[in-house]
């Protein structure tokens, strides 16, 4: 220990191993400005995980699992009001209005810092301070990029090391002066000495806010996933896509930041693939990352690289690369089970923090699809008894699990390469009743961009606000762009030029049609391998082209593998089919991004909107 107690003010009482004075400066600027009773500097040990899990317990913020049915795991039921990200609340505090774009909020950046200074002013009293010391990326990897967040959240320290690699190494790469990005939250509710604490402390006033310029996280009035995991949205989407963007801008080759899974697939010659695809929030994506091909498909593998972020920038020889800079996933529970995603059930047998599932009554956890029996009894997410009869949901629409990687049975042999794995294919899905085709291949790099661009998609409850209406999610990133969406656009199509000689296809999916009673016609999780593998075979040419049509081309059904379902030509039809009069609505709602959109928008965009415009007369 190697600094003294400050008159007033927490002991910093700094670990010897850690050298990097402007850190520990900074560490006794926010101490000073947010006072809490004690400091706690993390060092990612499991001994240390145990301890704060137990003090959880303990404190009534989590309850530990029967062990005899989920060794070593939790479950922490949130405040009712705090249970999902809060878009409305997150802000990219630019030097200017123009820099965020018209789909960020925006607030001079000035104008924001007076704001939170007197928020955070005493806001941790009574509280821990925890220093969490994390990498993105594997520890050390020139593709890598350091942070640390500081929390006055012991759920958060514990869920970070599993969704990270948390702890003491990340000093060592970080030496004297290494670069961190420095997150800062707090859930907001500072304690009067002798005030009782609350299970799950928040406010409710929240702010999520970023300030690209100076590469910092502000968070306040929230514990919950990537409103207080800073090292996933926040970081490793919103500031990580404008470092990329920077880069570019500053002359550099520029890379990407995307919320898109990463999964690996290998034929039974030993031929090996890599896909990036990009869904928005709750829509499968970590179904699709742990996919289990079919009887037909004996021999071929699914593995996992990441469920939802990739870090993607042009290797030595010119083919773009991606890392997961996660160590975890923080999936959404309900729907899960041993036929929507196996791989995953046998991740979660141990080790997993749940978060506002049910309780069972032998100490175990449910969620709504977990079994098609319901059970009897159970406690639901916000401690109440719940029966069948009650007909409300038990657990959280947008209940998490939080796992590490590892757990993953199908996890790849690469997904700790710091080189990252070279990508074949990008997939964008939005998840659309109606309109959008099955699968289309983009006629070129620009068309696949427009496709991205232009993607719709339902909304769900990963977010706070209205489900089910169709937004438009550019590239699944609409809240995670942390710059403006429109030099976003044009950062793409310059990395397809980067990349030109190795430029890999750009297909969009929807496994989402429904029928006129409102079903999913397509069957989706593992039968997804029968579209995959025709986008893998597109992906080298090793197939013909499918039919062209207005925008793109999509095969027929005779060009999947059929073998071991039973799904008719009038079913593929009905979930492929292009409707024109559809499609003229749909133009309409890309006008109307695009108008928005209008100022910097890339003349290429716009071109490509005109010629389909011509296309449906
Ligand atoms: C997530 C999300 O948690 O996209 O991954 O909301
Ligand atoms: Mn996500």
């Amino acid at each position: 220990m190697n600094q003294p107690v400050m008159g007033g003010v927490a002991a910093l009482n700094v670990p010897a191993y850690i050298k990097h004075q402007q850190l520990i400066n900074w560490v006794a600027d926010i101490a000073a400005l947010t006072k809490p009773d004690s400091i706690y500097w993390c060092d990612g040990s499991e001994e240390e995980y145990d301890r704060l899990c137990a003090q959880m317990v303990d404190a009534g913020t989590m309850k530990k699992l029967n062990p005899a049915k989920r060794p070593n795991s939790y479950l922490a039921w949130s405040d009712p009001t705090d249970v999902a990200r809060v878009e409305d609340r997150t802000y990219i505090c630019a030097a200017t209005k123009e820099q965020a774009g018209p789909t960020n909020n925006w607030m001079d950046p000035a104008e924001m810092r007076r704001t939170l200074n007197g928020l955070f002013d005493g806001c941790m009293a009574g509280r821990t301070l925890y220093v969490v010391p994390f990498s993105m990326g594997p520890l050390g990897s020139p593709i890598a990029h350091i942070g640390v967040e500081l929390s006055d959240s012991p759920y958060v320290a514990v869920n970070m090391r599993i969704m990270t690699r948390m702890g003491k190494a990340v000093y060592d790469v970080l030496g004297t002066d290494g670069a961190f990005v420095p997150c800062v939250h707090t859930v907001g509710m500072p304690l009067s000495a002798g005030q009782q604490d609350v299970p799950w402390p928040c406010n409710a006033t929240k702010y999520i806010v970023h300030y690209p310029e100076s590469r910092e996280i502000w968070s306040f009035g929230s514990g919950y996933g990537g409103n207080a995991l800073l090292g996933k949205k926040c970081f490793a989407l919103r500031i990580a896509s404008n470092m990329g963007y920077q880069e570019a801008q500053a002359g550099g080759t520029g890379w990407l930041a995307e919320h898109m899974l990463i999964l690996g697939v290998e034929s039974p010659k030993g031929d090996k693939k890599y896909i990036a695809a990009a869904f928005p929030s709750a829509c499968g994506k970590t179904n699709f990352a742990m996919l289990i091909p079919p009887a037909a498909f004996d021999g071929w593998k699914v593995t996992t690289i990441g469920d939802d972020i990739a870090w993607i920038k042009p290797g030595p020889d010119g083919q773009l690369v991606a890392i997961n800079p996660e160590a975890g996933y923080f999936g959404v529970a309900p729907g899960t089970n041993d036929k929507t995603n196996p791989n995953c059930m046998a991740s979660l047998r141990e080790n997993v923090i749940f978060t506002n599932v049910a309780l069972t009554d032998d100490g175990d956890v449910w969620w709504e699809g977990m079994t098609k029996e319901l059970p009897a009894h159970l406690v639901d997410w916000q401690g109440k008894d719940w029966t069948p009869a009650l007909g409300t949901k038990a657990a959280h629409p947008n209940a998490r699990f939080t796992v590490a990687a590892t757990q993953n049975p199908v996890i790849d042999q690469a997904w700790d390469d710091p080189a990252g794995v070279p990508i074949s294919a990008f997939i964008f899905g939005g998840r659309r009743s109606t309109t959008v085709p099955l699968v289309t291949e983009a006629n070129n790099w620009v068309e696949g961009v427009y496709m991205a661009a232009t993607m719709g998609s339902e909304t769900t409850a990963a977010a706070a606000g209205q489900m089910g209406i169709v937004r438009r999610d550019p590239f699944a990133m609409l809240p995670f762009i942390g710059y403006n969406m429109s030099d976003y656009f044009q950062h793409w199509l310059d990395m397809g030029k980067k990349v030109q000689a190795a430029q890999p296809k750009i297909f969009c999916v929807n496994w989402f049609r429904t029928d006129d009673k409102g079903s999913f016609v397509w069957p989706g999780y593992g039968d997804n391998m029968r579209v995959l593998k025709w986008i893998l075979d597109r992906a080298d040419d090793s197939v013909p082209a499918g039919n062209a049509h207005l925008f793109g081309s999509s095969p027929s059904y005779g060009d999947l593998n059929w073998e071991g379902i039973d799904f008719t030509e009038a079913q593929f039809e009905q979930i492929t089919s292009i409707d024109k009069d559809a499609w003229v609505e749909e133009l309409k709602l890309h006008s109307e991004l695009f108008d928005k959109l209008a100022y910097r928008l890339p003349q290429e965009l716009v071109e490509t909107k005109a010629r389909l415009e011509k296309q449906l007369g």
